[in-house]
C-alpha cells in the first residue's frame, strides 16, 4: 500500500536492525486518514469473504481493525492482556509470548462475543514471530469460529511468523512487507515476492 510505505519511510524511525518505530501514525498517535485507507484495503483484498467479526488485540490493533469494521459494517472484538474488573469468567484465554518484549500476556475474551457461527478475520499491527497471531487463532478455535484469514499493516517480513503461518496455510494479507531494516533504512518486498 503506496500511502503506508511512504508514511513508514518518511516517519518511521529504524531503532535497530529488527525494530520499526512508527509511534506517529499507529503505536501512540494514530492518523486516521491513513488508518480509512488501511480499512478499505483490508476490505478489498478480503471482499470475496463473507465476514461476521473482526478479531484484534490490544493496543495498536484496535485502530487498524476498526475502520475495517467501519468499511464492512463488522463488529470488532479486542483481546484484552490485563485481566479486567468486569470480564472475569466465561472467558477464552490464551497465552501469547512476545519476543520483542520478552514478556508472555495471558489474552482473553468474552464467550459473548465469539461463537461457532462467526466467520472472523484477525487484524493485527505488525506480524514479527507470529504470536498474537497464533494466541488469536487459539481463540477463533475454542469458540469453534471460522478464520477466514489475517490482515497485517507491517510485516517484518525478515521474521518467521508470516512464513510459518503461510506454511499453516492461513491466508495472511499485509499491506507493507519489510525485508530489511539494515544500515539503519526500510527495504520493502514488491508484492508477490517473498
Ligand atoms: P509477534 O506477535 O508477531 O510474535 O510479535 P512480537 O511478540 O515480536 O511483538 C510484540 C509486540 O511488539 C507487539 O505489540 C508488536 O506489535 C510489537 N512489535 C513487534 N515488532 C515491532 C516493531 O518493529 N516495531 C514496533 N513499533 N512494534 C513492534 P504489543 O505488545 O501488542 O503492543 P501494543 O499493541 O500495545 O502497541
Amino acid at each position: 500500500m503506496k500511502l503506508l510505505k511512504e508514511k513508514m519511510v518518511k516517519e518511521g524511525k529504524v531503532l535497530s536492525e529488527t525494530i520499526l518505530k512508527v509511534d506517529s501514525f499507529l503505536n501512540h498517535q494514530i492518523d486516521p486518514l491513513l488508518m480509512k485507507e488501511v480499512g478499505d484495503e483490508f476490505a478489498n483484498r478480503y471482499a470475496d469473504q463473507i465476514i461476521t467479526k473482526i478479531l484484534t488485540i490490544e493496543s495498536s490493533g484496535i485502530a487498524p481493525a476498526t475502520f475495517l469494521g467501519l468499511t464492512i459494517g463488522a463488529p470488532v472484538v479486542f483481546a484484552r492482556k490485563r485481566k479486567s474488573l468486569t470480564l472475569t469468567d466465561h472467558l477464552y484465554s490464551s497465552k501469547v509470548h512476545s519476543f520483542t518484549k520478552n514478556e508472555t500476556n495471558e489474552i482473553s475474551v468474552s464467550k459473548n462475543f465469539l461463537s461457532a457461527d462467526d466467520n472472523i478475520i484477525i487484524i493485527d499491527d505488525f506480524l514479527a514471530n507470529g504470536e498474537a497471531v497464533k494466541g488469536l487463532l487459539d481463540i477463533a478455535q475454542q469458540a469453534g469460529a471460522q478464520v477466514v484469514g489475517v490482515g497485517i499493516v507491517i510485516e517484518k517480513g525478515f521474521q518467521e511468523g508470516g512464513k510459518l503461518l503461510r506454511e499453516k496455510g492461513l491466508r495472511i494479507e499485509s499491506l507493507a512487507r519489510i525485508k530489511s531494516l539494515a544500515g539503519g533504512k526500510i527495504e520493502f518486498f514488491e508484492d508477490g515476492e517473498y
